[in-house]
């Protein structure tokens, strides 16, 4: 029940901590405020205000009885008012602290006024409480409580909506400013993964964001160079190994014996494309990243059909003309092949179509008749060198670097490739991109 009610974003946990803690403490203080003004009095109000009424009871013993009258109207409150009346029923045992004020009345009066607390009936026939006295000529003085205290603020509602207002955008703005470099740093991680030279991070804002900054821009940096490093040896290698296997192929061109020839040049040759593979995909990512341009997917898939059919392997291939796309064609062009190679490889019957739908994402698709791949080795078959079966390997060829040099070249090219096992038999690769 807690963790369906506890939302599992930062941002809005925050949130609710910080909104529901200024909350509490308004809360508080607002009731502390409200008790002071609407709560029971206090022993220092209650003197002050038996000093109010011994005052009018010395004016109204000093005036004369014709002018009373007019004195009552200005010596009332909003709260009290004075009726020159006989009281109703005397309270004959009032509670304590009723007993304590009436004691504390009749001291501040003085003696002779024979004040008491009374029962009598309001103009709307309802049974209150009010003091009788005795003025000094006899003359009998009601004190009739007419209505609670209370604070005449029509503000008051308004005034509180606009407090709850400010106290939500106040905590909006400071989890915004405590989550904002998170979210920057996410973004910054997930495209250090296709863009090892991206722009660094500004390091500047607060001193703990700004170091996060720097440690992050670090950390990039020291990527990129061991990435460069690797790329360089790699290189240096597979530069230096053309040599000696070419040397090795021409000297296997006079061995006398056909067969160790044939399978020397073989395994020869298996060594150059290894050789070639690996430096592709050390390279892939960061030759891609930069170099894009508006390109032609139909034109380009149709000069790669081409290509197949005038070395004999024919293709399907449908799709909308004019369809252009933001890539690098070169690298496009190679993920294709190894999709396509794959399908005439391990299948027949291969079709490349270009899906436009939805509009904002565009979609090629490579698919054929053949086997497909296992559920099981579905994702792991994008793993340098992994291969499905040795022995349906044995016969195609092949580094087993097809895939991961095409994955790789996709997530350069900020798409995805997904391999799925089509109804009737065979695969079907998609890649996808954003238009
Ligand atoms: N269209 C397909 N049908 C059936 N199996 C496939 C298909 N495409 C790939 N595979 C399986 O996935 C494995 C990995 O493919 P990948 O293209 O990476 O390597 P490869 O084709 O064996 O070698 P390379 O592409 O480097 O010449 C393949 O060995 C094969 O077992
Ligand atoms: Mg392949």
């Amino acid at each position: 029940m807690v963790a369906r009610v506890w939302p599992d974003s930062l941002f809005r946990r925050l949130a609710i901590i910080l909104f529901a803690g200024l909350l509490a403490a308004h809360v508080l203080s607002f009731g502390l405020v409200a008790l002071n003004v609407f709560g029971p009095s206090n022993e220092s109000s209650d003197d002050y205000f038996m000093r109010y009424i011994a005052t009018a009871v010395a004016i109204l013993d000093r005036v004369k009885p014709e002018e009373r009258p007019a004195w009552l109207d200005r010596l009332g409150r909003p709260t009290y008012r004075y009726v020159i009346r006989d009281g109703g029923e005397i309270e004959t045992a009032p509670p304590k602290r009723r007993q304590e004020n009436l004691a504390r009345l009749r001291a501040m009066v003085g003696e002779g006024h024979d004040a008491k607390t009374v029962f009598y009936l309001d103009p709307l026939n309802r049974r209150r409480l009010g003091w009788l006295l005795h003025l000094k000529d006899g003359t009998p003085l009601m004190l009739e409580f007419t209505a609670r205290r209370t604070v005449s603020s029509p503000w008051l509602p308004t005034a509180l909506a606009v407090q709850l207002c400010l106290l939500a955008f106040f905590t909006w703005v400071a989890v915004k400013l405590a989550t904002q470099p998170l979210a920057r740093l996410e973004r910054a991680a997930n495209s250090l993964g296709s863009d090892l030279r991206r722009e660094p991070l500004p390091e500047d804002g607060p001193k703990e964001v700004a170091r996060a900054a720097a440690a992050f821009n670090a950390m990039q940096r020291r990527i990129a160079e061991q990435a460069v490093e690797r790329i360089q040896i790699l290189a240096g290698i597979s530069r230096r190994l053309q040599t000696p296997i070419t040397r090795m192929r021409l000297r296997a061109d006079f061995l006398g014996d056909r067969d160790v020839r044939e399978k020397l040049q073989g395994d020869l040759q298996e060594m150059q494309t290894l050789v070639k593979e690996g430096l592709t995909l050390a390279r892939g990512r960061d030759e891609i990243g930069k170099q894009r341009c508006q390109t032609d997917l139909h034109a380009l898939i149709d000069s790669i059909v081409c290509d197949y059919s005038d070395a004999g392997k024919p293709l399907r291939f449908s799709g909308e003309r004019g369809v252009t796309i933001l890539t690098h064609p070169q690298g496009l062009r190679r993920i294709l092949i190894n999709l396509i190679d794959n399908g005439l490889k391990f299948g027949e019957d291969v079709e490349v179509a270009i899906d436009t739908q939805p509009s904002n994402r565009i979609a090629i698709t490579v698919s054929d008749r053949g086997p497909g791949i296992p559920d099981e080795h579905l994702k792991s078959v994008f793993l340098p060198f992994y291969r499905v079966e040795a022995s349906r390997n044995r016969e195609t060829g092949g580094t087993g670097l097809g895939l991961a040099i095409a994955q790789q070249l996709v997530s350069a090219l900020r798409g995805t490739l997904t391999l799925a096992n089509r109804d009737g038999g065979g695969l079907e690769a998609r890649l996808e991109f954003s238009r």
